[in-house]
């Protein structure tokens, strides 16, 4: 009677964070949109203002270290990684957690 009672609960957990996983995955492209990342990038072409989140994907892909990086870039801004045009801070754009930028990063980093 523990015994099964313990699967079951078990079971209830996997069930959980199973459906977690999921969400977060297809929550993403909205974030992308409701942080207005997709107002400058694109996933698969570079745009007049931005590069593409498969060039960087590309870029990055199986540097070490390089989330750490790319999640202060997400919230802060930046330049000089792809040329002249800045990645502007969060006063000229939508605020982003740091959870939010963990989340965009990952997302970014599987276009490739
Ligand atoms: C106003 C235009 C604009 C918006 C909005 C914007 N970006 Fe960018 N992004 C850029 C530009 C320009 C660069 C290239 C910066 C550089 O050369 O270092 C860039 C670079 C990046 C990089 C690569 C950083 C690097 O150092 O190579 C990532 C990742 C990124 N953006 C993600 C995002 C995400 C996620 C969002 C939404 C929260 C977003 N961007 C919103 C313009 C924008």
């Amino acid at each position: 009677m523990k015994v099964c009672k313990l699967i079951h609960v078990m079971g209830g957990l996997a069930a959980a964070f199973g459906l977690s996983l999921a969400q977060a995955a297809d929550a993403v492209p909205e974030l992308a949109k409701t942080k207005e990342c997709m107002s400058c990038h694109a996933v698969d072409k570079d745009m007049p203002k931005a590069p593409s989140f498969r060039d960087i994907a590309k870029k990055y892909n199986g540097m070490a270290n390089v989330e750490t990086m790319l999640v202060q870039k997400v919230r802060e801004g930046g330049v000089g990684h792809w040329g002249a045009n800045p990645m502007p801070g969060t006063g000229a754009r939508a605020k982003v957690s740091e959870d939010e930028a963990q989340a965009l990063v990952a997302w970014v980093l599987s276009q490739k």
